[in-house]
């Protein structure tokens, strides 16, 4: 039986660890998580395969450096030869960080996490994902989209240089990495885009 890879970022906690958790139940599925701390991601992979879970590891990566999510491709490139399903999950929405922080590439971080590793990663990805018979990237958005309707993605503010607080910035991260979902899935490759809004049931959609 052919088996399906499948790579989760920030798959160390909440919806990605469940998804991981969910996904790692099927025999005919391998799990990688991408995690940023070494100690968070062991402990979630020995949950895992506690729980019954079968073909789980993890890769280390700080989402927030684009050379680590690089770096990261490279070793998951070494270690294995097909990817299916890319699931940007991570996220960083953490509300008490009132400072806007600006990382070694010039991003400021929530930007760099919400928007510009999911970028990065479906590119560095896209041959990998290009060659399965079901390549699919499925990005995480919010439910709070729905909420706010009409809100527009401010091209001159994304990266917060002329406006910044946390869960504004969170909300136009959603808001642009859905853009970017339309923009590769209007282009018809192969691979299967998503956009999801949260649910317990989205493992579903893999
Ligand atoms: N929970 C909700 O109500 C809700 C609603 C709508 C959408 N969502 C979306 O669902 C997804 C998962 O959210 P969740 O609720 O499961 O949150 P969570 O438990 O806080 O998970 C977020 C994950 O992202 C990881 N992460 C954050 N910054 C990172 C970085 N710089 N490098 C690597 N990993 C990083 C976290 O790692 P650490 O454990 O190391 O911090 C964690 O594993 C997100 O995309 C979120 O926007 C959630």
């Amino acid at each position: 039986m052919c088996k399906k890879h499948i790579i989760i970022t920030g798959g160390n906690s909440g919806i990605g660890f469940q998804a991981a958790l969910q996904a790692s139940f099927n025999e005919n599925c391998l799990v990688t998580i991408i995690c940023r701390n070494k100690e968070r991601a062991e402990k979630a992979c020995d949950d895992i395969l506690k729980a019954g879970g079968r073909h789980i590891d993890y890769i280390t990566a700080d989402l927030s450096n684009m050379q680590s999510v690089k770096d990261a491709v490279n070793t998951y490139k070494n270690r294995y030869k097909t990817l299916d399903v890319l699931i940007n999950n991570a996220a960083d929405f953490d509300i008490t960080n009132k400072t806007r922080n600006i990382t070694a590439d010039g991003f400021e971080t929530q930007f760099a996490v919400n928007v510009v590793s999911p970028y990065l990663l479906s590119c560095l990805f896209k041959d990998y994902l290009a060659n399965s018979l079901n390549g699919k990237i499925i990005n995480i958005s919010s439910k709070g989209l729905c909420l706010f309707p009409f809100i527009e993605l401010d091209f001159s503010n994304l990266n917060g240089e002329k406006y910044y607080k946390p869960a504004y910035t969170y909300y136009q991260n959603k808001l642009a990495l859905l853009l970017f979902s339309k923009y590769l899935s209007d282009k018809q490759t192969n691979i299967k885009i998503q956009a999801v809004r949260v649910t317990k049931a989205y493992i579903l959609f893999i």
